[in-house]
């Protein structure tokens, strides 16, 4: 094989502007589409003139794919990646991996028996800035963490909600903002800093009239007794994501488009333990932090996946590695609702249990007009 053979399922926002970049990525070939709404499927036929199929089994089965890159609403992307590894395909899956963990073990263990390649679409994780803090953490030049931080502020408009019927329902979404704008800031977030063992949470809905949340924030507590706050909104302007790492030999400070480092030679803890000077502090000074050109975007992740597929390469945002976002995600949501305590890795019993009540208690949404599948516009390329 010297080219990867792509079936996109969900022709979307999302799907489209990823059919969009394939002419662009050397190493796939866009083959197939598939969406269970006859106008998107029609539409995606027509303008990148592939066949199409009205349900992602005749399209896993049809032979024209050796690959897929799920797009669909997040309910969809563990049964339909699950199906289409069983069937021999590799799978890209849109972010988040899925809603409940118990449906994401299933992915991970899918792939595991399949040996199928599986990367999720943390596209951020390919931004030079973000390059440089990972590999300024696996250089060790951080230490232990001691203290993080993520504010993730996004802006979402009520029409944007009122844009499609699975949007922010307990039924259609799973969650709000920790389910679909909050992934990617998160996944940087334990990407880098690591998985908390333990959360206490808050939720509201606070600027929209939708069934989920808009905000929610969490003190998170590690292994190693370092503790940190996450803060997930869609209701600022202007929108930021901002990390911060604070380590025994250093202070890493990351937000889209700038990475900053300051080092502590001497160590935070080693040095409070050994002064004896009563108004002693350590030394710190930035130092700079170089960044190396990156493909970044959609693209990179589609690529990478394909070349792990072609020659063996590494992959970028790996299953396995990605369900740490939802642990978080998860963690925070059942938390934020119960107000107790919720332990990582999350009882999947428990959370699954809670989420059918959600589901029960509200009805979901009818459409408020056609629905709108517009890729979103700092994607387009
Ligand atoms: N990585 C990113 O930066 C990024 C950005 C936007 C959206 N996403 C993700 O992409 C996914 C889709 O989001 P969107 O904004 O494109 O939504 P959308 O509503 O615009 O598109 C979803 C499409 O899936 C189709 N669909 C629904 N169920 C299906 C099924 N069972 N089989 C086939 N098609 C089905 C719908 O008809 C629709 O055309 C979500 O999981 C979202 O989180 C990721």
């Amino acid at each position: 094989m010297d080219i990867v053979r792509f079936g996109i399922i969900g022709m979307g926002g999302m799907g489209t502007g990823h059919a969009n970049n394939m002419p662009k990525i050397s190493e796939v070939k866009l083959t197939a589409v598939c969406d269970t709404d006859p106008v998107a499927l029609k539409t995606a036929m027509d303008t990148f003139d592939v066949p199409g199929f009205d349900n992602a089994t005749d399209l896993i089965n049809s032979g024209l794919v050796d690959a897929v890159l799920i797009a669909t609403p997040h309910y969809f992307h563990a049964p339909i990646a699950v199906e289409a590894m069983k069937a021999g395909l590799h799978v890209i899956s849109e972010k988040p991996m899925t809603v409940q963990l118990s449906e994401a073990d299933k992915m991970i263990q899918a792939a595991r028996e399949t040996g199928k390649v599986f990367g999720v679409m943390f596209q951020q994780r390919c931004l030079p800035e973000v390059q440089a803090a990972y590999k300024i953490i696996k250089e060790g030049r951080l230490g232990e963490i001691r203290r993080t931080m993520l504010i993730d502020a996004h802006f979402r408009s009520q029409a944007y909600y009122d844009s499609a019927t699975w949007r922010a329902t307990w039924r259609g979404e799973g969650g709000g903002v920790l389910m679909n704008q909050g992934p990617h800031g998160m996944d940087l977030f334990v990407w880098l800093g690591g998985l908390p063992s333990r959360v206490i949470a808050q939720r509201a809905t606070r600027q929209h009239n939708i069934e989920v949340e808009d905000e929610a924030l969490a003190i998170v507590n590690y292994p190693n007794g370092a503790t940190g706050f996450v803060y997930e909104t869609v209701n600022e302007a202007p929108t930021s994501t901002r990390i911060e790492l604070l380590g025994e030999y250093g202070k890493l400070v990351l937000e889209y488009g700038s990475v900053r480092f300051w080092e502590v030679p001497a160590g935070v803890r080693a040095f409070s333990d050994s002064t004896d000077q009563m108004w002693g502090r350590p030394e710190w000074r930035e130092v700079e932090v170089p960044l190396e050109p990156h493909e970044t975007g959609h693209a990179a992740i589609v690529r990478n996946v394909a070349r792990a597929i072609l020659q063996g390469e590494s992959l970028i945002s790996p299953g396995p590695e990605a369900i740490n976002q939802l642990e978080l995600a998860d963690a925070i949501l059942l938390s934020g609702f119960t107000g107790k305590p919720v332990d990582i890795p999350v009882d999947r019993a428990a959370f699954d249990k809670w989420l059918a009540r959600m589901k029960r208690r509200y009805p979901g949404k009818k459409s408020a007009g056609p629905a709108k599948r517009i890729t979103d516009p700092q994607f387009k390329k």
